[in-house]
This record gives C-alpha cells, structure tokens and sequence, in this order.
C-alpha cells in the first residue's frame, strides 16, 4: 500500500517535472534549421488507410556548423493546417508546446542525423477528413524541443495536402441496414397476411 503510494507520489512528481520543462517551450523560440520534405503535391488527396507518404528532413546546411550538437532525436508529426482548425479549439495552435494542438499525428520518431533522412508512411485509417502538413521537431538530450522544420512556410499557406477517409466500409454498412430494415417490414407483412388468412379459414 505504502509502496503503491510512494509510487504514485513520484510518478505526480516525474509528471510535473516533465510539464515545467516542456511547458517553457515556446514555438517561436524554435530554430527553423531543418528542410522538411513530403511526397503530396499541393492540394493532393490522401486516401486514409490506404495512400503512403513519403517523408524526408535533413540538416539546412547554411546554418554554421556545430548547431546541431545537441540534437538527439526528431520526431515527425503530421499537422492540421490553419483552415482546419477554424472553429476547433481541440485543434488549436499554441505557443506554448506542451498545449498546442496542431500536431496531433506522429509519423515517426528517429535518432538526430544531420544526411538526409527518409520515411514512407501510411495515412493513419483513423485520420480525420482535413488539410495537413508535415513538421518534424527536433529535441535535445534533455528531452526538449530546440529546432523544427515544415513542409509548408512560416503562414502555413503553401504545400497542403488533404487526408480523405475511406468511405467504402459506411456505404457497405448503410447498405447492410437498408436491406435489414426491408427484410424485416416484408416478414412483418408476411406475419399479417398469414395471420388474416388463418383468420378467414377459421370462419
Ligand atoms: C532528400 O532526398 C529527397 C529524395 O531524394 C529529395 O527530394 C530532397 O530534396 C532531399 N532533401 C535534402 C534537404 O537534401
Ligand atoms: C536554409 O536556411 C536559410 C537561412 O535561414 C534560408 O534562407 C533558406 O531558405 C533555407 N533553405 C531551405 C531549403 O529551407
């Protein structure tokens, strides 16, 4: 009991710690010195479930050498663009990245290199119907976010594709209960003409 509790205290402790150290974290403080690439074409339909993304990022060589020291891993997200998130705080951006909202998808998580790195990626079936981009953040040995990189620019205007889910299995399914539903008012059609008929014959 004593140990569940001490337990539980430290595991309060650990997650607090870890929500100060990451709830410091602006976005804007964020170096820009990743060049994050993916296969859609602007405006191109990704089918959920279905459609693969290709993902590259690599070390922007102009910024001087040494910047990247301390970088230690680089996760990849997949992010709602700005016309996706009208009207849906559940999806809102924030400076603050321990309460932003905008990528809500990983795509990948990778140990730091500064050579061009490549992931091909399925579309999530469960990804809702939206306009996307792709961002990659860098974190540091310390576990915390240091630089970033994106497929779109700074207004996230540029380079969007869409994600479409799969219709395919709701049609089959209101299918299946349109003809439940038919079968079910011809039986209780059938259920009455019989019980008439019986009715009649028994006079
Ligand atoms: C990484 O490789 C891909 C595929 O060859 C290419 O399209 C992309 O431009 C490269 N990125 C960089 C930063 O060199
Ligand atoms: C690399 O960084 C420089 C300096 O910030 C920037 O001007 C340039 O556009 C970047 N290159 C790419 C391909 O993003």
């Amino acid at each position: 009991m004593a140990g569940r509790g001490l337990l539980l205290a430290s595991l309060l402790i650990l997650s607090c710690l870890v929500e100060i150290s990451h709830g410091k974290v602006l976005f804007s403080s964020l170096k820009r010195t990743l060049i994050v690439t993916a296969s859609p074409k602007p405006g191109q339909v990704m089918k959920a479930g279905e459609d693969q993304i290709t993902v590259n990022w690599a070390l922007n060589e102009t910024f001087p050498a040494g910047t990247d020291t301390d970088y230690k891993t680089v996760k990849v997200k997949l992010c709602y663009a700005p016309i996706s998130q009208v009207d849906r705080a559940w999806r809102k951006t924030e400076e603050h990245l321990n309460k932003d909202k905008t990528c809500q998808f990983k795509i990948v998580a990778r140990p730091y290199s500064a050579t061009n790195q490549s992931f091909d990626w399925t579309v999530k079936r469960d990804t809702p119907l939206g306009t996307y981009f792709v961002r990659a953040y860098v974190f540091n040995s310390d576990d915390v976010e240091v630089a970033y990189g994106q497929t779109t620019d700074a207004k996230k205007t540029t380079n969007l594709f869409d994600v479409q889910p799969i219709t395919g299995r709701h049609v089959s399914l209101d299918i299946a209960s349109v003809c439940f539903s038919a079968f079910s008012v011809l039986s209780l059609a059938g259920f009455f003409i019989a019980e008439k008929r019986k009715a009649k014959s028994s006079k």
